[in-house]
């Protein structure tokens, strides 16, 4: 087994996602929350792990004041994988009609990417924005904002002067050898995590993020209650990775090439492709063996991507499942009914990225 990294900039090798649970102090999505009107995500457990998500859930169904942060380093353009977090928090704007924000840190990956200049971090920015908006946010319940446009200086100044060098040493591995942008970086999306509190004074917020993020969150809970700023500790949502075509624990774009990661801008050619070649399966090598010994879903991609992003049914995916699991549905009609299903996706998310882009004005936080 290779040993497993997961941090905010590095995920690799086989993750034991109960082991991460405990390192990170975490808890289990509760058997309450995997019920059958739950969403998918969670009802099938790609939500895995959580911190204080009945408070929040509580709070919210009161009718108290509720508010959701994610956020996405622009550094290129965005994969399935990206989606994933701003697909719940959209979720949970239509079931709660609350307030989200969406912070892109350009800065963030400008500091960290040795080659991404200053002007292509912006760039990136620009276009990821359209493509978190294009899944349907509501204007004046959605506030957008860029690191290095927006003001978020005075509140990463004060969230920064609670935080020891030793202590984001621990929780970061951070080289000061590096650059000090690079060091100064988890102030700023600490305070990205308090920011609707720092907007909109005490309240419950919640953050859906990729386990990988959960350093930052783990940061913003231990000054959130700091007398100077006197805030609810903000709950979390952690979700396993989408993994890579090849079956590599999370799709990445550090993938050079591109044939391992699905793009939103990808055409149906290039995903009918990419599924066709890459996507491992877990079928058998002849039809025969197929038809006599069936596949495995549990580490087929397609079956993957169809139980955590495409299918929504709960029906459908366990028939595909069971025909799969008996031979009766072969490798190519599993990655067929795969490719339709991510490419009407595509073309519909495609749509509505060059739709909104005129609004995305009325989306960017004001100051
Ligand atoms: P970034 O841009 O690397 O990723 C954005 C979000 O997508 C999640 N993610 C994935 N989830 C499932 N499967 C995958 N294969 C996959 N790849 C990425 C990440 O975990 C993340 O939640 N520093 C952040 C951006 C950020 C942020 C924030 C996040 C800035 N401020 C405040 C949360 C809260 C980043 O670089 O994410």
């Amino acid at each position: 087994m290779k040993n497993p990294i997961t941090t905010p900039w590095e995920v690799s090798g086989d993750i034991d996602y109960d082991k991460l649970i405990k390192e990170f102090g975490a808890e289990r999505v509760k058997p309450t929350h995997i019920n059958p009107k739950a969403h998918h995500f969670i009802k099938r457990e790609f939500y895995f792990s959580q911190r204080d998500f009945d408070s929040w859930v509580k709070a919210a169904e009161s009718k108290k004041k509720v508010s959701i942060l994610t956020g996405r380093g622009s550094s290129e353009k965005m994969h399935l994988g990206h989606l994933v977090p701003f697909v719940l928090a959209k979720h949970f704007q239509d079931k709660y009609k609350c307030n989200v924000y969406l912070p892109i840190s350009d800065d963030e990956k400008f500091y960290v990417k040795p080659n991404l200049s200053f002007e292509d971090a912006e760039k990136y920015a620009d276009d990821n924005i359209l493509d978190i908006l294009a899944l349907g946010f509501k204007p004046g319940k959605t506030f957008v904002l860029k690191d290095l446009s927006y003001p978020i200086y005075p509140s990463a100044a004060r969230v920064a002067k609670l935080i020891s060098y030793s202590t984001a040493k621990a929780v970061f591995g951070l080289k000061p050898e590096t650059n000090i942008g690079w060091s100064f970086y988890p102030a700023v999306q600490t305070a990205h995590i308090l920011l609707p509190q720092f907007i909109e004074g005490k309240h419950h917020t919640l953050v859906p993020i990729g386990i990988d993020q959960d350093p930052y969150v783990r940061l913003a809970r231990d000054v959130a209650q700091h007398s100077t700023l006197n805030f609810i500790k903000p709950a979390t949502i952690h979700s396993k990775f989408l993994p890579s075509l090849k079956g590599e624990a999370k799709m990445s774009s550090s993938d050079a090439e591109g044939v391992n990661v699905i793009y939103l801008s990808d055409s149906p050619t290039e995903v009918k492709n990419k599924i066709n070649k890459y996507a491992f399966s877990g079928g058998k090598d002849t039809l025969e063996e197929h038809r006599k010994h069936g596949g495995n879903p549990e580490i087929d991609i397609s079956f993957q991507y169809l139980k955590y992003l495409f299918e929504e049914d709960d029906k459908k995916l366990a028939k595909i499942e069971a025909d799969y699991k008996s031979g009766k549905m072969t490798t190519g009609e599993l990655k067929a009914y795969t490719i339709d299903k991510i490419n009407s996706f595509l073309k519909k998310h495609q749509e509505n990225k060059k739709k909104i882009k005129s609004q995305v004005g009325k989306f960017m936080l004001k100051f």
